[in-house]
């Protein structure tokens, strides 16, 4: 296990002289299947993955869960034997952020609606760990969760604006038996939460269903018939449900060829994400199919 940037550095660079292609799985901990699927991504692509466990304070709003944010070091280890073991970086707050650190990174654009707007300062915050993650690992490439759709597209902007040298990777995301997308906050649910919260993964379901069975490209249609779902589910107050474009998180008034459905909501003092990815295709027949990612 590495807890400083000096020695993740000459670790790197001793993988480096060997001629290894090196992958990062950045993560706050708490690990579960899904940060496990990056790993094994990152392995498959790559000859060494190193594995970031650090608990970003910058991330995280005055009144949001930094102080009770699993803490759950001895678990995810053992977890990650059975990911074929990557070296991890766990750093102290004060190796990231030492006495003095006064600096923040943000990106506009796509870091400002959605997530942006409801949890100021949350992907400065993410922005900021994420370069220095970047530039003390000097990764090939970073693997990142479709479940956390805008934050990907935040890192996408950044390095493209910053001419990073870093691939950018997509992994799926991974989700409970019943649907409801893998997350370390869901061990915050009690248990008739987390009965109610499989309603998010099942009205993209439904959303898929309109789009695919009855053809339906209005996304006011389909907002409305998500929050409806939700809505009936009870206990739960959405913080938005938008159909965008996949690059510019740009609302759309009808579903394009690619378009993500995105949505969040409260559920009890617990806040859920997720999203879908929808793409229409057009063959020459003019038939059309259709490939929706994320809400199986
Ligand atoms: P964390 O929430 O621990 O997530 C780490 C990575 O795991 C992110 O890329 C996230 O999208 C991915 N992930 C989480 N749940 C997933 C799921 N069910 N399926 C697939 N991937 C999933 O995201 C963060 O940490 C932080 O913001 C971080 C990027 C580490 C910066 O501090």
């Amino acid at each position: 296990m590495l807890t400083t940037i000096t020695e993740l550095r000459s670790f790197v660079q001793s993988q480096r002289l060997l001629g290894k292609r090196v992958g990062l799985v950045p993560t706050m901990g708490a690990l579960h299947e899904g940060h496990l699927s990056l790993v094994r991504l990152s392995n498959e692509q790559c000859d060494v993955t190193i594995v970031s466990i650090f608990v970003n304070p910058t991330q995280f709003g005055p009144n949001e869960d930094f102080s009770r944010y699993p803490r759950t070091l001895d678990d995810d280890l053992r977890l990650l034997e059975t990911a074929g073991s990557p070296t991890v970086f766990v750093p102290l707050a004060t190796e990231m952020y030492p006495a003095g650190f006064d600096s923040s990174v943000h990106i506009g654009g796509v870091s400002v609606p959605f997530e942006g707007a409801i949890r100021p300062g949350h992907f400065d915050g993410v922005a900021t760990v994420v370069l220095k993650l970047f530039l003390a690992s000097q990764a090939d490439a970073a693997f990142f969760g479709q479940k956390d759709y805008q934050q990907l597209c935040v890192i996408k902007k950044m390095v493209a604006d910053w001419d990073i040298p870093i691939a950018i990777v997509m992994g799926p995301t991974i989700r409970e038996s019943d649907g409801l997308a893998m997350s370390s906050r869901n061990r915050y649910l009690s248990e008739s939460e987390r009965q109610r919260a499989v309603v998010l993964s099942q009205s993209l379901a439904d959303a898929e269903r309109m789009i695919v069975n009855e053809k339906i490209r209005s996304a006011k249609t389909i907002r409305q018939a998500i929050r409806d779902r939700i809505l009936t589910a009870g206990g739960m107050t959405v913080d938005y449900i938008a159909a965008v474009d996949p690059l510019t998180l740009k609302e759309l008034s009808f579903i394009e060829t690619e378009s993500v459905i995105l949505l969040a909501v409260r559920l009890g003092a617990t806040r859920l994400i997720d999203n879908a990815l929808v793409k229409i295709c057009r063959d020459p027949s003019q038939e059309e199919s259709y490939l929706f990612t994320g809400n199986q």
